[in-house]
C-alpha cells in the first residue's frame, strides 16, 4: 500500500469527503490528483483513445470507477474538446465482491486486502460529480456489474474503460459490453501487467482470444492494454 493511500486510510473518510468537497482546488494538486488512480501514462492513454473517437458517435463507460476521479478527468477532457458525451461510472462504490476476492486471493491471483476500494460512498461520488458541475454529463451507476450493466447496454459505447481489478469481474464487463461497442470503438483495460492483479492478463488475453476475429488492432501501450474494434 502507498503511503498516499496509507494516510488516506488513517484519516475518517467523511473527514475527507468534507475538506475535499469544501476546499475543490485540492482535486486538481498532484498529491490528491483528482483521487484518480491513472496519473502518469495511464490519463495519457486515456486522453489519445478519446482523440481517437471524439468525432464518432456512442458514449463512454468506465467500468469500476472508484472515486471517479479518471471519470472526472475524461469529462473535463471531453468539454475542452466541445464534446458531448454522456459518461457512465460504474461501481459498487463500497469494493470488491468479497466472494469473488476471496477466491482470486485464494488462487494466488491477488494480493489486495479486503477493505481495497472500500474508502468510498455514493453519497461522495455524487456530491463531487455535482461540485465539479457534471451532474448531467456523468451518471453514477452503483452496483454489481452483474446487476446494472443489463439496464445501460442498450446504449451505444465509442469508448470503454475496464478498470475492476479482478478477473471474473473484467470478463463480465468487456464481454456485456462489447457488443454495445460501435465500430472502431476502443475499450482500454488496465492492470495487465500489475502483479497485484494477476487476473486482469488473463481476462485480457481470453478476451483477445474470444474475439480475435472482431478486433482491428489491439497491444498493451505503456500501461493500458488498447483494444480496437473492427
Ligand atoms: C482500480 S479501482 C478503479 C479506479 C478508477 N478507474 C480510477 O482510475 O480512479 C477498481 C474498482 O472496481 C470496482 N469493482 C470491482 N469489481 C466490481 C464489480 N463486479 N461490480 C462493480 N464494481 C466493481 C471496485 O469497487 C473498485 O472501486
Amino acid at each position: 500500500m502507498s503511503l498516499k493511500v496509507k494516510l488516506f486510510h488513517a484519516i475518517p473518510q467523511p473527514i475527507i469527503n468534507n475538506v475535499l468537497l469544501t476546499f475543490p482546488l485540492l482535486y486538481r494538486t498532484s498529491l490528491i490528483y483528482y483521487e484518480s488512480n491513472m496519473q502518469g501514462d495511464g490519463i495519457n492513454e486515456i486522453y489519445s483513445a478519446l482523440d481517437r473517437v471524439i468525432k464518432m458517435p456512442g458514449q463512454i463507460i468506465e467500468c469500476g470507477a472508484a472515486r471517479c476521479g479518471t471519470t472526472i478527468l475524461i469529462a473535463e477532457y471531453l468539454k475542452k474538446n466541445n464534446t458531448n458525451r454522456k459518461i457512465f461510472a460504474c461501481d459498487t462504490f463500497s469494493g470488491f465482491n468479497k466472494d469473488e476476492l476471496a477466491e482470486e486471493q485464494k488462487q494466488g491471483l491477488t494480493t489486495a486486502g479486503s477493505d481495497a476500494f472500500t474508502h468510498n460512498s455514493f453519497e461522495y461520488v455524487k456530491r463531487k460529480i455535482r461540485k465539479f458541475g457534471f451532474a448531467g454529463v456523468i451518471t453514477p451507476v452503483k452496483g454489481y456489474f452483474e446487476d446494472t450493466l443489463e439496464n445501460i447496454c442498450d446504449n451505444k459505447f465509442s469508448f470503454v474503460l475496464i478498470d475492476c481489478d479482478l478477473q471474473k469481474s473484467m470478463s463480465f464487463a468487456a464481454e456485456r459490453i462489447f457488443p454495445s461497442l460501435t465500430s472502431g470503438g476502443i475499450m482500454l483495460f488496465d492492470d495487465y501487467t500489475n502483479d497485484t492483479y494477476k487476473g486482469a492478463k488473463i481476462a485480457v488475453e481470453q478476451f483477445i482470444s474470444k474475439h480475435e476475429n472482431e478486433i482491428s488492432n489491439h497491444g498493451l501501450l505503456k500501461r493500458l492494454y488498447f483494444v480496437k474494434k473492427t
